[in-house]
């Protein structure tokens, strides 16, 4: 019964999609599901070449698998609708199980998440669809009168929970990141879900007896889009040209993500939070090229080195990040990616530097967008 959880572990974008998409072949998953968030979500899978840009449905429907949507997700009907008629247009039927608890967005929701001055919200009604969940107002896609979606329709819980009992892998596919969390994350400057991996459970209608894995995505550096605390954000051009070289452009709105180093004591206040067992770090690629790294290690506040994540959005707003400095490498080929032993020795230290301050390890490393871009360094097993 082993049930798989991939989480983001900073501000979302981490490269969430490209690994659900890879990790589906690896693990022989049949049954891939969202617990939490809508079309706020931009997962980009690539497939020789070809890009893929999902929002609502997970990453899985390009391998063909079985796709939920569960009942902790709010769901655009119109823009599920055309993201289903865009992939069989491109040969793909996506196979999916829709929870008729999920909550459904409507015009109402949108037009109140335009008038989003603080956040910097995706805009697309996530916030309001999930105010009106929890004041009991809500619509739910059980109550739509929508032929074409209710076709769809299934109970989620029952469906996973089958697969689940017949041994058979299930991979939670993650939405937005840790720090987004409405809950754990950055508040207010926060998504309106549980991001984190409990989500799965509350988000599906699974037990928490039934995970087995949670696999934390990090990029190898931090970007973040809309507003709130950055504590390693780079406003200088050393930001911009992780921004240029790395396309961080939002896969939803466009908008340039902010871009910063990689900071330690987020990603520590992940793997407590989520319960990680391993990371999959990517974008190592992006930092190719660069004369020296920083590591954030710590933060300082008000002349004192914090010994926790500070769980106040104000206080993160002011800390102070105490930083290692790395050497760094030059161009690599893929031809040096795939293979370990002809990796410079800087790129192992980066590596190996994370997981000893985070103390957990790496198991995947992706250095670049496409499925095949993507080097093993532990057997993941379920
Ligand atoms: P998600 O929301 O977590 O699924 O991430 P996004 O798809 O929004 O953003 C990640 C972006 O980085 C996408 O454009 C991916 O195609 C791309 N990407 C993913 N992994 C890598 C990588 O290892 N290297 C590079 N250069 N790009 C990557
Ligand atoms: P994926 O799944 C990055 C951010 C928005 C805003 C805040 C609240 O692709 O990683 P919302 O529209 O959810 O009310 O906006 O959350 N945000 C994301 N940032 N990746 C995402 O999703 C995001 N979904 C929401 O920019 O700051
Ligand atoms: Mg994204």
């Amino acid at each position: 019964m082993p049930g798989i959880i991939i989480v983001g572990s900073q501000f979302g974008d981490e490269g969430k999609g490209k690994i659900v998409d890879y990790l589906v072949e690896t693990l022989n998953i049949e049954h891939v599901a969202r617990y939490q968030g809508g079309n706020n979500a931009g997962h980009t899978v690539v497939v020789k070449g070809e890009k893929f840009k999902l929002h609502n449905i997970p990453s899985g429907v390009i391998h063909g698998k079985v796709c939920m949507l569960g009942n902790g997700m709010v769901i655009d009907p119109d823009v599920l609708l055309s993201e289903i008629k865009g992939l069989q247009a491109r040969g793909i039927d996506p196979k999916l199980i829709i929870s008729p608890l999920a909550h459904v967005i409507t015009q109402k929701h949108k037009d109140l998440d335009r008038k989003d001055t603080k956040i910097g919200t995706t805009k697309r009604g996530i916030g309001p669809a999930y105010a009106d969940k929890i004041s009991r107002t809500g619509m739910r896609v059980g109550e739509l009168n929508n032929s074409e979606l209710s076709k769809y329709i299934g109970d989620v819980s029952l469906k996973l929970n089958e697969a689940l009992d017949k041994n058979k892998n299930v991979l939670f596919e993650g939405a937005q990141g840790t720090l987004l969390d409405i809950d754990h994350g950055t508040y207010p400057y926060v998504t309106s879900s549980n991001t984190i991996a409990g989500g799965a459970c509350t988000g599906t209608g699974v037990s928490p007896k039934k995970i087995k894995l949670i696999i934390g995505v990090a990029k190898a550096y931090t970007t973040r889009v809309g507003s709130g605390p950055f504590p390693t954000e780079l406003t200088d051009k050393t930001g911009d040209s992780l921004r240029e070289k790395g396309a961080e452009f939002g896969t939803t709105t466009g908008r340039p993500r902010r871009c910063g180093w990689l900071d330690i004591p987020m990603l520590n206040y992940s793997v407590r939070v989520n319960g990680l067992d391993a990371f999959a770090l990517t974008k190592i690629d992006v930092l190719s090229g660069l004369k020296e790294l920083k590591i954030c290690t710590a933060y300082e506040h008000n002349g004192k080195t914090l010994d926790s994540f500070p769980t106040d959005a104000k206080v993160l707003e002011k800390v102070k990040p105490v930083y290692e400095i790395l050497s760094g490498w030059g161009d690599i080929n893929l031809e040096t990616w795939h293979n370990s032993t002809k990796w410079p020795k800087e790129i192992h230290n980066y590596i190996e530097t994370i997981e000893k301050l985070t103390r957990t390890p790496i198991s995947i490393i992706s250095f670049g967008p496409g499925r095949e871009d993507t080097f093993i360094r532990h057997k993941i097993k379920a």
